[in-house]
């Protein structure tokens, strides 16, 4: 099968880790015989460098006209407190704006020979669910503003029911194949707009007798997982609560560069890990791939590769079994490089 892949590698590791998913997405394809075409566009600091726009209408175009976007990472602390008014991480939430990328699903899996998570073990045994989590709407997309004296800011937080029935859907689907089990995750005893979120779900619900649909408000489900996360199958909530409540379920895996992200749009997808550029780590060899080589993996199901995506992942499972892991899933002593991992992954691959 022949695909055009738009690759956005980004800041700070990004380069490191899409060179490894690449080079595992090519045993993949020699593999089958199917012919990846990838293009390589700009975004992030480089292109605020290069051509003063994080996002610039040139990737946009490519991205829009390809079968699916990778993307590494974004972000640099130069731009944390400077004037020009403009960071890496707003070139990401405009493609996903002009992406139209509603919905991003976040697995969250617990390996059991991973033992870095400062979670007892007997809470975490067997803990696998996925956050889908609303990604053009919400707080980060509504207006934001000062007051003309510079003393009051704002960000408006609006849903419509358009919006929340659309991702609410996908949801339902997912758990119709999992535990039938989807979490509202909200503050409706604040929120207005999730008492819209409350009244949209529940009205789906009726269309799937099967699932069973239940409600946490974020502050209870923040303590939910890590209390108790064998509890969760889908948890179904917007764009602000999705992106905290994911980094903290990370933690629980041990490690945030272990999670792979899909978002999905009306014609368009987009696949990136859900880690930050942790430019702390550039070009030292020391990050996890495994987040962007399972955003691959979850590129592989979209385009209904199903066979590819399962050894893909057998061989991400192997890699871990075998303790072929970078330093922040095991002990340091004995971690490998981000191309060792990337490498006993493409062997792998090709052995089989
Ligand atoms: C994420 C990231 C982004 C977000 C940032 C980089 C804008 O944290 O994908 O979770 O907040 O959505
Ligand atoms: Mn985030």
């Amino acid at each position: 099968m022949k695909k055009n892949i738009a690759v956005i590698e980004g800041d700070g590791i990004g380069p490191e880790i899409m060179k490894q998913t690449i080079k595992v997405l090519n045993s993949i394809t020699r593999k089958y015989n199917h012919d990846f075409h990838y293009q390589n566009v700009l975004a992030g600091s480089l292109a605020i460098e290069k051509v003063g726009d994080p996002m610039p209408e040139e990737t946009i175009d490519i991205c829009l006209k390809s079968d699916a976007v990778l993307f590494g990472c974004v972000g640099d602390p130069k731009y944390d407190h400077n004037s020009i008014g403009m960071r890496p991480e707003d070139g990401l939430l405009k493609l996903r704006k002009k992406m139209n990328l509603y919905c991003n699903i976040r697995p969250i899996i617990v390996y059991s020979q991973i033992d870095k998570s400062p979670i007892k073990k007997e809470l975490l045994n067997g803990v696998n669910f996925i956050i889908y989590r609303e990604l053009t709407g919400g707080i980060y997309f509504g207006e934001k503003g000062r007051s003309k004296n510079g003393e009051k800011a704002y960000d408006y937080c609006v849903y419509s029911k358009k919006e929340i029935e659309k991702i609410g859907r996908m949801a339902f689907q997912s758990a119709l194949l999992r535990k039938n089990k989807v979490t509202l995750v909200d503050k409706a005893n604040v929120l207005e707009t999730s008492r819209l979120w409350r009244e949209v779900i529940q009205k789906i619900a009726l269309d799937y007798p099967d699932v069973n649909l239940d409600f946490l408000y974020i502050d209870n489900a923040a303590m939910q997982i890590i209390m108790n996360p064998k509890i969760f199958d889908i948890i179904l909530t917007d764009n602000m609560f999705g992106d905290i409540l994911s980094d903290e379920a990370s933690v629980i895996t041990s490690s945030l560069g272990l999670l792979p992200s899909a978002s999905i749009g009306n014609k368009k997808s987009m696949f990136e890990p859900v880690h930050g550029s942790y430019p702390q780590a550039k070009g030292k060899n020391i990050a996890n791939p495994l987040g962007c080589i399972l955003s691959a993996s979850m590129m592989l199901e979209h385009f209904e590769m199903h066979e590819e995506k399962s050894i893909l992942e057998k061989a991400v499972k192997k890699s871990i079994e075998d303790q072929v892991c970078t330093s922040d899933i095991i002990d340091s002593k004995f971690s490998s490089t981000t191309e060792e991992v990337g490498s006993f992954i493409e062997k792998y691959i090709q052995n089989q």
